[in-house]
């Protein structure tokens, strides 16, 4: 079994990814140290800095940068997803949108993995397309998932799914399987 450290203090994320994994022989193992998040114009560029940062170690890590973007707010809150959550929240972006109607209320998630091991790094994307909800729906997940609707779904949001529901349709998902595709260069450096 090969091994991987995914450095995040967001266990959904971590559990998301860990049981895509597994099945394909990868070990997934959650280390928290704390990396300064810099506030950068792309996910590409904040997950460059975090490979910098992190530098070379021991063993294979994983870290994962995500953001959401709402057509309807010029792409808000993008790069601030993280900073926007913690303030305004889901009920705060439900009031930015109040009264839009379905049509309107289109956003995409975006999910950047940055892979570093052996001296090589790596990186991987994902996205999802959807819609935000009129109203926080479900329980499961975390940050935005209870407001987003993902496109080819059954209508339920993220906060609705169990985490396999998630995967199947998320941008994280993707993300994996873009590594997934890309295996071979994965297995080289773990
Ligand atoms: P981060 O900087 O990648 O941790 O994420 C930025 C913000 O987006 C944080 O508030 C996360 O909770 C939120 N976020 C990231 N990924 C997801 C997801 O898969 N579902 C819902 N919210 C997410």
């Amino acid at each position: 079994m090969k091994r991987l450290v995914f450095i995040t203090s967001n266990s959904g994320k971590f559990e998301e990814v860990r049981k895509i994994l597994l099945p394909h022989g990868i070990e997934v193992l959650q280390n928290d140290i704390p990396c300064p998040e810099i506030q950068a114009d792309s996910s590409e560029e904040v997950v460059s800095f975090s490979l910098e940062w992190l530098g070379d170690r021991e063993m294979a890590y994983l870290i994962d940068d995500s953001g959401l973007f709402i057509d309807a707010l010029g792409g808000f809150p993008s790069v601030y997803s993280a900073f926007v959550f913690k303030t305004l929240g889901n009920s705060g972006i439900l009031r930015l949108m109040d009264g839009l109607p379905d049509e309107r209320r289109t956003a995409h998630f975006e999910t950047v993995f940055g892979v570093s091991g052996s001296g090589k790094r790596l990186i991987f994307r994902g996205r999802c397309d959807g819609r935000i909800s009129h109203e926080p729906l479900g329980s499961g997940g975390f940050g935005y998932d209870p407001i987003f609707i993902p496109d080819g779904g059954d209508g339920r949001t993220f906060g609705q799914m169990s985490t396999e529901e998630k995967n199947r349709l998320s941008h994280r998902g993707a993300a994996v399987r873009d590594m997934l595709e890309n295996l071979d260069k994965l297995l080289e450096i773990l």
